[in-house]
């Protein structure tokens, strides 16, 4: 039987070899693959400064410290994302505000947003969903008449452009995700992007326990201050290496998933018993999600794709309000996002990476479509 993984590693023999010279050179962090690939990532993006961290999570929370984000602020975030988004608020002694999203995107709400707009709002954290790019003219004419700091999460956005700009340029920073299942990989991993040297300082000097001079700039060994309080939220530099080859390569890892998402259009569309959104240049296509209506059982469905040896997840089950801790410490329930919980109910995650072929996406689709013949 044809086995189709959810997702699928893709790391060459360049990227091995480089990895393999930092492990060798002695030299594993603060090296010249970590400049490389902020140079590449900047090239790539159009940003003026980037800087790697340890992980889009670690991203976020700088960008949040940067922000000045503290006690009694509050900062718009949407329901349905990775708890990551909302932690990163958190973590500053802000209070992170849930917003419902839009059904057909999971895209941060804009009605809600201004429902939810108060005399603490801060900020706005939207996130990419899944790639596709959120409405940024209205998110930041809404930032802009609130006089509020605006930072996105691109956790799933590599390659994602919104009327030509590559999502991350729009607010004060942009945070990426190098998680082994996103676009690219450097095994855990992230960057921060901006165009405001401030906040660009900022970052790397709090990535690093606020120490004033990075190594490679003391006049002597060891000589440093301390003037501000930091963590350790760097990247090393043969996780870098990695991500320098992976980025190198990324204009046709994005093309593959481009082509799997149109053949994905032209396969389900066959089917009236589901939903998903229509193709997009603009989406980097992180993942491919589609949803069912509310008569189909997921884990019916969940169940038929598993036994024939399909990979498939769900982005995400559990709106981040719905969560323990959030609905502990603010009393959130069920009905309060009605679109996120929705989406959680009835999205399903299908393989789009590079690594598959067309009679893989062909299987997943008439699997999918004769499970669903079946049912009704
Ligand atoms: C939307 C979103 N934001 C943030 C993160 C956190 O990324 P990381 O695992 O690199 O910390 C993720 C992780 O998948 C994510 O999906």
């Amino acid at each position: 039987m044809r086995e189709v993984p959810f997702s699928k590693l893709d790391i060459n023999e360049t990227e091995f070899d480089r990895v393999r010279e930092v492990l060798s050179s002695g030299w594993l962090t603060h090296g010249p693959y970590t400049e490389k690939f902020e140079k590449l990532f900047c090239d790539y993006t159009g940003a003026k400064y980037c800087t790697t961290v340890s992980n889009c999570t670690a991203g976020l929370h700088l960008s949040c410290l940067a922000a000045g984000f503290s006690d009694g602020d509050e900062v718009i975030v949407p329901a349905q994302t990775h708890t990551a988004t909302a932690h990163a608020v958190e973590l500053t002694g802000a209070k992170a505000v849930f917003v419902d999203v839009d059904y057909e995107t999971a895209n941060i709400s804009i009605t809600d947003i201004k429902n939810k707009l108060s005399d603490k709002t801060r900020g706005i954290i939207p996130v990419h969903m899944a790639g596709f790019p959120c409405q940024m003219d209205e998110i930041m004419a809404i930032c802009d008449e609130n006089n509020l700091i605006l930072i996105e999460d691109c956790a799933h956005a590599l390659g994602t452009l919104y009327q030509s700009k590559h999502v991350g340029n729009f607010g004060i920073a942009g945070n990426f995700s190098f998680y082994p299942t996103k676009q690219i990989t450097t095994g855990e991993g992230g960057v921060i992007i901006t165009n405001d040297k401030k906040i660009y300082d900022f970052v790397r000097t709090h990535k690093a326990f606020g120490i004033d001079t990075p190594p490679k700039m003391r006049h002597k060994p060891g000589l440093y201050d301390v003037r501000t309080l930091g963590l350790n939220y760097r990247l090393t530099d043969f996780q870098s290496a990695l991500g320098l080859g992976q980025l190198e390569r990324y204009d046709s890892n994005l093309k593959s998933r481009k082509e799997n998402a149109k053949l994905y259009e032209n396969l389900l569309s066959k089917s009236d018993k589901l939903e998903f959104l229509k193709y997009n240049d603009d989406s980097s296509y992180f993942i491919f999600q589609i949803l069912l209506h509310d008569n189909i059982s997921r884990d019916k469905l969940i169940f038929h794709l598993k036994k024939r040896n399909i990979g498939c997840s769900i982005h995400y089950a559990t709106p981040v309000p719905l969560m323990t801790y959030y609905k502990r410490k603010y009393g959130y329930k069920l009905g309060d996002f009605p679109m996120a919980e929705k989406y959680g109910e009835n999205v399903i995650t299908l393989p789009i990476h590079s690594g598959l072929v067309k009679a893989d996406i062909m299987y997943v689709c008439k699997t999918i479509i004769d499970f669903l013949e079946k049912t009704n």
